[in-house]
């Protein structure tokens, strides 16, 4: 195993423009960039206590499968049907791929420099301070919005639950959000309380939980494909691509959602036991099971219903094990499912967002409090109270739909700077010991960023708008604080 509190804290030559001490031009600061030897170095420790490393090869893979599998194929695959019809396969391929060469770059990145800030890291060490802070803003959206949008998905399936098993919804005024027909989202709300909970009991606990809820979320998406392939009628794909294929690269932007989270691996490296081994594996592993997952559904889906007729209900996957069995008992067991499903996302992406500002707040860049451990748990525990009390609040008061649109503009901004990342580090230090490279460098990275800019500009005005806005917010944070607090001042 790796002990990299022990390493000491060496650092590369440092760039003309950017000495690491101080007095440094405005334009030297942004573009300093953090030695990956002390990146490495300062693994794990926090303010008052250090991370534990406790996480397998094992449950890396099933955080990275907990935080992606969810939302994105119980409920958004409803409604990029209606888009791209029965193509939506295709949709799900072309969203694959574009994670597919992005999860090679995380890949590398995560075996070279194993630690907990995932790209933000990354970007601090090859692109320099400015970058970095667009990145682990951007993360923001990737993690916290995700967690939000993801909570609302997990109440519309608990209704579903409720009204197969017992007769009884929540009512759409506590069901549902300002703007969606309600005025708070309770069970979105009360999902990431839960979460809270078992973050704030441990890792290694939370890590435990997420596994036996991986594995039943699996098991629901396998018993789906099981049940709805005995309604498959091949007429359902007569007319592949309805809506041609800019239906399809909308659908596809739209699924990417449901790819998100393949990173989470890289939120634990300064909780993995051997971090540079295992989290390449991890990242990629998961990526492929995912993969094959969601192109069975989606073809199954779709063979059992016919592509106008998805839309109509948020919970589609559960509403076709109804018309293909003829009995609720199916439809609810699904249901009870995706509710498992779901919450392990939320307990994923919520912790990865946590780890995301502990390494900033280690940096300096967001203020301390998010880095403070405590020391008889090892978590950050001030952090995890912040996060989840915002991202409830969140969930409570924003339609699911803007949401995840948002998070996923966020997050293949993120990516396509780690594909650059790859790249930067190639070329600034060649000799670096990588367990994992990206091959054919530097084409699949090219391949990586513009796919991920193509499906940047596959979404709408109004997702652009709030990431403008988004943007803007976080440069007026970071010139206020964050430029001025950075550690590296
Ligand atoms: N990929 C995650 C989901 O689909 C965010 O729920």
């Amino acid at each position: 195993m790796l002990d990299h509190g022990a390493a000491p804290p060496q650092t590369e030559p440092t760039p003309k423009t950017a000495p690491a001490n101080g007095g440094l031009s405005l334009g030297a600061r942004l573009m300093r960039r953090k030695p990956v030897e002390r990146l490495v170095a300062e693994g794990g420790h926090g303010e008052g206590g250090e991370l534990r490393r406790s996480l397998s090869m094992w449950q890396l893979t099933m955080l990275s499968i907990g935080a992606t599998l969810g939302t994105g194929i119980f409920v958004v695959l409803g409604e990029a049907v209606p888009k791209a019809g029965p193509a939506v396969t295709v949709a799900f391929v072309i969203a694959g791929l574009t994670a597919l060469f992005s999860a090679l770059s995380y890949a590398e990145l995560a075996g070279a420099i194993p630690v907990s800030g995932s790209s933000y890291s990354y970007a601090y060490a090859t692109l320099g301070e400015l970058v970095a802070w667009i990145c682990g803003w951007c993360l923001i959206l990737e993690y916290g919005v995700a967690v939000a949008a993801v909570a609302v998905g997990w109440g519309e399936y608990l209704n579903e639950l409720l009204a197969g098993a017992v007769g009884v919804t929540i009512p759409d005024a506590l069901a549902a959000p300002p703007g969606d027909g309600g005025i708070f989202n309770l069970p979105a709300l009360l999902v990431v309380l839960l979460s809270m909970v078992f973050l704030l009991g441990g890792a290694r606990e939370s890590a435990r939980a997420n596994t036996i809820m991986v594995v039943v979320k699996i098991a629901a998406l396998v018993l789906f494909c099981a049940i709805g392939v005995q309604g498959f009628q091949s007429g359902n794909y007569a007319d592949f691509m309805p809506l041609g294929m800019a239906g399809v690269s909308a659908a596809g932007a739209s699924l990417f959602f449901s790819y998100i989270g393949f990173d989470a691996a890289s939120t634990a490296g300064e909780e993995a036991k051997n971090p540079q081994r295992d989290l390449p594996r991890a990242i990629m592993l998961s990526l492929l099971i995912v993969t094959v997952l969601y192109v069975l559904v989606a073809a199954v889906a779709v063979g059992a219903r016919p592509w106008d007729g998805f839309g109509e209900s948020e919970a589609a996957l559960a509403g076709i094990m109804k018309d293909v069995t003829g009995q609720t008992f199916w439809a609810v067991l699904l249901a009870a499912g995706a509710v498992i499903a779901i919450a392990s996302v939320v307990l994923t992406v919520l912790y990865g967002q946590t780890r995301i500002l502990f390494a900033m707040s280690r940096d300096g860049l967001v203020p301390r409090v998010f880095s403070k451990v405590h020391a008889k748990t090892g978590v950050p525990r001030a952090n995890t109270l912040i996060v989840s009390v915002f991202c409830g609040g969140l969930a409570a008061a924003v339609p699911l739909g803007h949401l995840a649109d948002a998070t996923s503009i966020g997050t293949l901004f993120a990516f396509a700077l780690v594909n650059v990342a790859v790249v930067v580090l190639r070329r600034t230090r060649p000799d670096m010991r990588r367990t994992f490279r990206v091959p054919l460098s530097p084409l699949f990275p090219a391949i990586g960023f513009a796919l991920c800019i193509w499906m940047m500009t596959s979404l709408s005005a109004v997702t652009w708008t709030v990431f403008g806005v988004w943007m803007a917010v976080g440069m007026a944070i970071y010139f206020a604080y964050g430029v001025r607090r950075s550690r590296l001042s």
